[in-house]
C-alpha cells in the first residue's frame, strides 16, 4: 500500500442515499475500512456536543493503519440525532453512510440483529426469517458497496467488518474489480447445521467470495466456511484457499486481541490504581471481588452466570461481606425485544439474589447498566479476585483478554467459557461449558481455592500468550496477508481449544 491519497480523473458522483462525502468528492483513498459504524461517537461532555473515538481496539487499531496511509473510512453514524459528524478524525477522512428509521428497523434490528446475529451464535435464540428484511439487507450493503467504490483510488485496498456487511465484499468487486479487497468476520461463523437454514445462504457465501481473503476468530470457523462454501456453491480447494468463478481466494483465522501497551501503562497509572483500591473499600473491603463486564446481550451468558453465584451463596460456599460480585451490563440494541426481555430478567435474576442473601448496606451483587469509560473498567479489572466470562457463543471477547492484559502482577483468576473464542488462547483460565450450571459452580469454586501459586502459573501462561502480540499486529497481519496473498496459514495466536484445562 502506498500512503498516497490520489485525485480521480474525473468527479465522483455521490450514490443516492449515501450521505455527506468527505473533504473534497474528488479524493480517492488508497486504503478504506468499511464497518457498519463510524469510529466515532456523539457525546455531550459538561454541557459540550463533542464526537469521541468509539471504545474499543479495533478503532484504535483502524486509525493507527488508516493514518498512516491516509485512509478513509466508511460507516453510519448509528442513529445519532446529533447531526453530522466531523469530516475527519484524527486525520482519518470519515464518510458517513445515511440510514433511513425504515431501513434501521429492517437492515439493522432485522436482518443483523434478529436473523444473522442468533443464527451465527448457536441459534440461542430462535432467528427470524423476514424477506423484506433481506432485501433491505441488499440495498443498504449495496449503498456501502457504492460508497467503497467511489471512494478507493485505483488498485487501492478495501478492508470490509463484520455480519452487517456480509454482501459488500462482490459488490464491491463488481463495481471495482481492479481493488483489492479483504473481509473479517467478528462474530462466529456458524457450523452447516445451523447456515443451512439461512434461505439466502448461496447469496450470502456469494457476497464474502468476492474478498480476496476472508478472515475468521479462529481455523475451526474458517474451515467452517469453506467446507459449507465447496458443498453449496461447488467451489474447490482446501480450508485455507479457495477456486471459485475463476478466482483465488485465500482464507484464514486472525484471532482479534486488545492494545496491549495501552492497557499495560493504563493499568500501571496511579490514578486507576488508587481507583481501584476504592472501588474495594466501596464494596466493604470483601475478601474476594467477583466480576462480570458484557455487553448486555443474550448470548453472553450473564442470567447463567448469576444464577451458578446465587446457588453458592445459597449453599453457604460463599457468603455476603466475604464475597461480593460486580457486574457491568453494557446497554446494547435496546430496542430489540429479545434485549428488553434480556434486560428484564437478568434484574430480576440480580434482585432475587440481593432479595435472598443480601444485608443491609452490603449488597452481594452490585449491578450496572452503564457504559462506563475504560479507565473504570479497568479499575474495576484491577480490583477483581476472579472474573467471569461465560458466553454461550461468543467470536473472540476481548473482555478476558483485557483483563489479563491489565493483570501485570500475575494475580487474578479467569473462569472462561470454552466457547469464546479466547479459550483457544487462554488456557490458563478455569476453562466452563456456560450451560452447564454446576461446571460454572465447580469452576469458581476451583478458581476460588487456587493458592497464589497456581493463580500466578495460570496468569504467566495467559499472559505470555497475550502479550505476545497485540491489535496493531492483528490489523498488519491481515493486511499483510491481503497484500501478499499469505493468509493459507493460521495465525499463531490460534491453539486448539482444550476444554479439559
Ligand atoms: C459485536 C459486533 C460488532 C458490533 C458490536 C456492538 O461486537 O461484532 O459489529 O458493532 O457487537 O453492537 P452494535 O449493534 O451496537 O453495533
Amino acid at each position: 500500500m502506498s500512503p498516497i491519497v490520489r485525485s480521480a480523473t474525473e468527479p465522483v458522483e455521490p450514490t443516492l442515499g449515501v450521505g455527506r462525502i468527505s473533504k473534497s468528492e474528488s479524493e480517492q483513498a488508497d486504503f478504506v475500512v468499511v464497518a457498519n459504524r463510524l469510529p466515532v461517537q456523539h457525546s455531550v461532555s459538561q454541557g459540550n456536543d463533542e464526537w469521541r473515538p468509539s471504545p474499543g481496539g479495533l478503532v484504535s487499531a483502524l486509525t493507527a493503519v488508516l493514518q498512516n496511509h491516509d485512509g478513509l473510512w466508511i460507516g453510519w453514524l448509528g442513529g445519532s440525532e446529533h447531526g453530522e459528524p466531523p469530516m475527519d478524525y484524527e486525520g482519518i477522512r470519515l464518510r458517513a453512510v445515511a440510514i433511513s428509521p425504515e431501513e434501521y428497523a429492517d437492515f439493522y434490528l432485522g436482518f443483523s440483529n434478529a436473523t444473522l446475529w442468533p443464527l451465527y451464535h448457536d441459534a440461542i435464540r430462535a432467528p427470524t426469517f423476514h424477506r423484506h428484511w433481506w432485501h433491505t439487507y441488499q440495498d443498504i450493503n449495496m449503498r456501502y458497496a457504492s460508497a467503497a467504490a467511489e471512494s478507493v483510488a485505483e488498485g487501492g485496498t478495501v478492508w470490509i467488518h463484520d455480519y452487517q456487511l456480509q454482501l459488500v465484499p462482490n459488490m464491491l468487486r463488481t463495481l471495482r474489480p481492479d481493488v483489492r479487497i479483504g473481509f473479517f468476520l467478528h462474530i462466529p461463523f456458524p457450523p452447516s447445521e445451523l447456515f443451512m437454514q439461512l434461505p439466502w445462504r448461496k447469496e450470502i457465501l456469494t457476497g464474502l467470495l468476492g474478498a480476496d481473503l476472508i478472515g475468521f476468530q479462529v481455523p475451526h470457523m474458517a474451515s467452517n466456511f469453506s467446507r459449507i462454501a465447496r458443498r453449496l456453491l461447488g467451489a474447490t480447494g482446501t480450508d485455507s484457499v479457495l477456486t471459485y468463478a475463476g478466482r483465488t481466494i485465500r482464507i484464514g483465522a486472525f484471532p482479534i486481541t486488545v492494545d496491549t501497551a495501552q492497557i499495560t501503562s493504563l493499568a500501571a497509572d496511579p490514578k486507576i490504581r488508587e481507583r481501584a483500591r476504592e472501588i474495594r473499600r466501596d464494596l466493604g473491603n470483601p475478601e474476594v471481588v467477583l466480576l462480570g463486564v458484557d455487553r448486555l446481550d443474550y448470548t453472553k451468558g450473564i442470567q447463567q452466570r448469576i444464577r451458578a453465584i446465587n446457588e453458592l451463596y445459597a449453599d453457604g460456599t460463599l457468603s455476603g461481606g466475604t464475597h461480593v460480585m460486580v457486574q457491568v451490563a453494557v446497554p446494547s440494541r435496546e430496542s430489540d425485544a429479545h434485549y428488553d426481555l434480556e434486560r428484564h430478567n437478568l434484574e430480576q435474576v440480580v434482585s432475587e439474589m440481593n432479595g435472598d442473601h443480601g444485608l443491609v448496606g452490603s449488597p452481594v451483587i452490585h449491578y450496572l447498566h452503564q457504559n462506563l469509560p475504560f479507565e473504570e473498567l479497568l479499575a474495576l479489572y484491577l480490583a477483581a479476585d476472579v472474573m467471569l466470562v461465560t458466553p454461550f457463543r461468543d467470536g473472540m471477547n476481548l473482555v478476558a483478554k483485557e483483563y489479563v492484559a491489565c493483570r501485570t502482577e500475575l494475580t487474578g483468576k479467569l473462569v472462561l467459557s470454552e466457547f469464546a473464542g479466547a479459550a483457544s488462547e487462554l488456557r490458563g483460565a478455569f476453562m466452563v461449558n456456560p450451560h452447564d450450571l454446576d461446571g460454572i459452580k465447580e469452576a469458581v469454586c476451583l478458581a476460588l481455592k487456587a493458592g497464589p501459586k497456581e493463580a500466578k502459573a495460570r496468569m504467566s501462561r495467559m499472559r505470555r500468550k497475550t502479550m505476545r502480540r497485540d491489535v496493531f499486529d492483528w490489523a498488519q497481519s491481515f493486511l499483510a496477508a491481503l497484500q501478499q496473498g499469505n493468509a493459507s496459514r493460521p495465525s499463531a495466536g490460534a491453539e486448539s481449544p482444550d476444554p479439559s484445562t
